[in-house]
């Protein structure tokens, strides 16, 4: 039985006031609930206060992207050491923001899962298709490409290497992220199946393993339904991570 994962990826929100309070309204949520695991994946700035705040809970604290150059001229990029510095044990990796507004592409989210995971960062790669794509009957095609483009870069030492530190897969619908549209439970099962089976092409065992989030418009009035799917192993949650007793709703139900 996999242990269900709820990541709130903060995106560009917050400040040191509101994050405390949100921080705070979090950890006496969850403080309970022992069956599932928690991360917060904050803005760069405030990972030290996350630190402060989330040492001795149970929550952990990520990064939202990182560069895959371990140091150098890279203005404005944040190294893996940096992120392990300040305590992250996982980092959002391919986030479509990231591949819309800042044109990274499949190579990028492949040369930074493998930087990932030699620093000890656990992986959380987002895939997912856009609405065209969607309306195209291409999402079968847009979640295998995007996949494929990590794994076959990895060595088997890697793709071990991965497996220990419990990678983890993100379907994320562009068309249901942000948009208060859920993607349908039925449809969410039948890609995270697709995802699974296409992870056991390559290793049955880690296949059984690896834990698939979904996001999109996961709120905690539709979280029970998702996490009942057998292929739906938590949620990556965008803007309800923002509001602590929705977060803390989400997490509950995770249970
Ligand atoms: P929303 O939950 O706001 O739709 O965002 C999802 C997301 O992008 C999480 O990474």
């Amino acid at each position: 039985m996999r242990r269900k994962l709820v990541v709130g990826n903060w995106k560009m929100h917050g400040d040191l006031t509101s994050n405390q309070l949100l921080l705070e309204r979090i950890i006496n949520g969850v403080r309970e609930l022992n069956n599932a695991d928690y991360v917060v994946c904050v803005p760069n700035p405030y990972l030290f206060q996350a630190r402060e705040l989330l040492k001795n809970t149970n929550i952990a604290w990520g990064g939202q992207n990182v560069d895959q150059h371990e140091e150098g001229a890279f203005t404005g990029a944040v190294a893996p050491h940096m992120l392990t510095d300040l305590g992250c044990t996982y980092v959002l990796l391919g986030h479509s923001e990231r591949r819309s507004l800042f044109h990274e592409t499949n190579l990028t989210a492949s040369a930074r899962f493998e930087a990932a995971i030699k620093a000890g960062l656990t992986p959380i790669l987002c895939v997912g298709e856009t609405l065209a794509e969607h309306n195209a009957g291409l999402t079968e095609v847009v979640v295998a490409s995007q996949m494929d483009a990590v794994m076959a870069t990895l060595n088997e030492q890697e793709f071990a290497l991965a497996k220990q530190l419990n990678m983890v897969f993100a379907y994320e619908p562009l068309w249901a992220v942000g948009t208060g549209k859920a993607a349908a439970s039925e449809h969410v099962q039948t890609i995270h199946k697709f995802i699974r089976d296409r992870i056991a092409k390559r290793n049955t065992q880690a296949a059984a393993q690896v834990r698939i989030l979904y996001g999109g418009s996961l709120k905690a009035k539709n979280a029970k339904d998702l996490f009942a799917m057998p292929d739906v192993d938590g949620g990556l949650i965008g803007g309800a991570s923002l509001l602590a007793n929705e977060f803390v709703e989400i997490c509950r139900a995770a249970n």
